[in-house]
This record gives C-alpha cells, sequence and structure tokens, in this order.
C-alpha cells in the first residue's frame, strides 16, 4: 500500500477515532478541524483512549508515545496537500460538506483520493463538487473506530476504480473488513439499523419498557453488546437524526420518519454521551442512569 499520509477533516467522535486509527497501524495522521477547542478535546481524548489500552495491558508505553508522535493537529486545511488520502468526517450537513469538498479540491495533491464517512448524504452529490469525480468515495467507518472492524465502501456512480483500490487497501490496512455498498441513502448498515433505533425510541414515547428494560432486551435478547438506546447515545441524537432525515427524504418510506421524541431531544440539548445527557446521564465517574426528564413525558 503507497498510503503513508492521511489528512482528516473534522475531529470530532468519528474523527478522532479515525486518527487514532490511522496512527495506531503506523500512518501519520493530521487532524483538522475549525474548532481549536475541539482539537484539544480531540487530543484529550485520543491520549486518554491509549493510556487506558496501556493499564489493561494492551499496549506498551512505547507504542502509545509513538502512535501520539504521529499525529498533529491542525487549523489549517492547506496542510493537507502532502497526504495521499483526505478523509472527511465533518457535521452531517450537506451544505458543511459541499463547503468543504470545494475548498479541498484546491489544495489536495493531484493523486490524493478524497473520501467522506457520511453516514447518509449521497457520494454522487459530493463527488459533483469535483473537478474529477472519480478521486472521490465513501470510507463509512463504525464507531468507536479503533474498535469495529467493519468498513462500508461507498461508489459513488463515479467513482473510479483505482480509488476503490486505494480505499479498499487502506481500510483492510487498518483492520477492517471492507463491505462494498452502492451509492443508496442508508447504504447497507444503516439502511437495516434505522428503523430498528427509530422503533426505540417510539417505544419510549410510549413507555412500552423503561430505558433500561428496552437496551436489556436486545442485549440479552439479541446478544447486542449494547442497547439501542445506548448505542444511539454513543452516535450522537443530533448525529442520528440528520441520518434519519436524509434517509426519510431519499426513501420515502415512513419506517425511516424520526420519532417525535429524537427531534424535541436534539432541541433539549440531550445529544448523548459527548454532552452528558442523552437517554441516559453520564457522570463524570463513568456510571449512567436514565435521563429523568425522559421518564416524565407522557
Ligand atoms: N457518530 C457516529 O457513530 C458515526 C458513525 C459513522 C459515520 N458518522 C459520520 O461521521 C461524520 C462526523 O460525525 P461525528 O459523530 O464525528 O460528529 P461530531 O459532531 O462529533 O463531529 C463533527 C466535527 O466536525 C467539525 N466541523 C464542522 N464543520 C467543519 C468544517 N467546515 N471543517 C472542519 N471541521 C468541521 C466540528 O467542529 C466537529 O468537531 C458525520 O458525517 C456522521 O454522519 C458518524
Amino acid at each position: 500500500m503507497n498510503v503513508k499520509k492521511v489528512f482528516v477533516v473534522g475531529a470530532g467522535f468519528m474523527g478522532s477515532g479515525i486518527v487514532e486509527n490511522v496512527a495506531a497501524k503506523g500512518l501519520t495522521a493530521v487532524a483538522y478541524d475549525i474548532s481549536q477547542e475541539q482539537l484539544e478535546k480531540s487530543r484529550k481524548g485520543i491520549v486518554k483512549n491509549l493510556e487506558r489500552q496501556v493499564s489493561r495491558g494492551k499496549l506498551k508505553e512505547q507504542e502509545k508515545e509513538a502512535t501520539l508522535s504521529r499525529i498533529s493537529y491542525v487549523t489549517d486545511l492547506a496542510s493537507c496537500s502532502d497526504a495521499d488520502v483526505i478523509i472527511e468526517a465533518a457535521s452531517e450537513n450537506k451544505a458543511v460538506k459541499v463547503r468543504i469538498m470545494k475548498e479541498l479540491e484546491q489544495y489536495a495533491k493531484e493523486d490524493a483520493i478524497i473520501a467522506s464517512n457520511t453516514s447518509s448524504i449521497s457520494i454522487t452529490a459530493l463527488g459533483r463538487e469535483f473537478k474529477d469525480p472519480q478521486r472521490f468515495i465513501g470510507m463509512h467507518f463504525f464507531s468507536p473506530v479503533p474498535k469495529i472492524p467493519l468498513m462500508e465502501i461507498v461508489r459513488g456512480y463515479q467513482t473510479g476504480d483505482r480509488t476503490i483500490e486505494v480505499a479498499s487497501q487502506l481500510g483492510e490496512y487498518l483492520g477492517k473488513t471492507c463491505i462494498l455498498a452502492e451509492d443508496e441513502a442508508g447504504f447497507i448498515v444503516n439502511r437495516m439499523l434505522i428503523p430498528m433505533l427509530n422503533e426505540a425510541c417510539v417505544l419510549v414515547e410510549r413507555k412500552i419498557g423503561t430505558i433500561e428494560e428496552i437496551d436489556m432486551g436486545m442485549k440479552r435478547g439479541l446478544n447486542h453488546p449494547m442497547g439501542p438506546l445506548e448505542l444511539m447515545d454513543m452516535i450522537g441524537i443530533d448525529v442520528e437524526l440528520a441520518v434519519m432525515e436524509v434517509l426519510h427524504e431519499e426513501i420515502g418510506d415512513p419506517k425511516y420518519r424520526p420519532a417525535v421524541s429524537l427531534r424535541r431531544m436534539v432541541d433539549a440539548g440531550f445529544l448523548g454521551k459527548k454532552a452528558g445527557v442523552g437517554f441516559y446521564v453520564y457522570e463524570e465517574d463513568g456510571t449512567k442512569y436514565p435521563n429523568p426528564r425522559l421518564l416524565e413525558i407522557r
């Protein structure tokens, strides 16, 4: 594989995970964000994750230091000019991503491939922003990125074969099993997952079970490692809502129409783990309990 340097646009939950994964596998990783505060949060989060692995005996101290030394944090998009692969992991908003794509093309080197980690926005539509849409592809990681061994490679209508080859090689190098999805809303996994998560919100609204019982149902009954409400808190309630809206608009089927409570949670700032409150409240000491405000809703 010829990829040596990966530039990641957006150092939020996913961008940070991608940067950590890339650096842990020995490649140079650059995290870019418009927010300096977010970059600092990202850096601290990566250090914490690696320290946890050292304390559990899964990583040597020197490996942790070597991984950290391969990561840099920048607020200047022009620094992508020597990257072999650029992965966009900014907020799930088409206008934001289109603006980024337009800017990226000014700086990216000619043979760099450019990918988006979007969960729902059309790769073909974003690819239109490039003079050469063949260089653009979807590399859809799953959270938490360093742990989950799947990547959906999403082929836009104009994605070139070399781009698919480079993205797949990088995915495999990062320890992922790559599955190829065509460019339809939700790709493969979210197409199936989203209606299930949405229905879990409806169960909460209708008080069919408590928040903990709904999660327990899927964990014990179907052997899922996390319940749907825990999963939504991890992914981010705002991210889930944005993805559902795109799926609902594109596919039209009512099963993708976001539950009302999901919209209200975003309005209330109950954005999940990253905000300290979602379906659960997350305390500093790592404990969590069901969000009392949601229990009060009639
Ligand atoms: N959360 C998940 O589990 C998950 C899983 C797979 C894919 N995704 C996708 O990954 C992307 C990022 O999701 P996230 O959960 O990390 O969101 P997030 O809200 O945690 O992070 C988004 C980051 O983008 C930054 N940003 C916004 N505008 C920017 C710009 N113009 N330039 C650079 N950075 C900018 C923000 O400052 C923020 O740090 C989305 O497209 C989402 O659909 C998310």
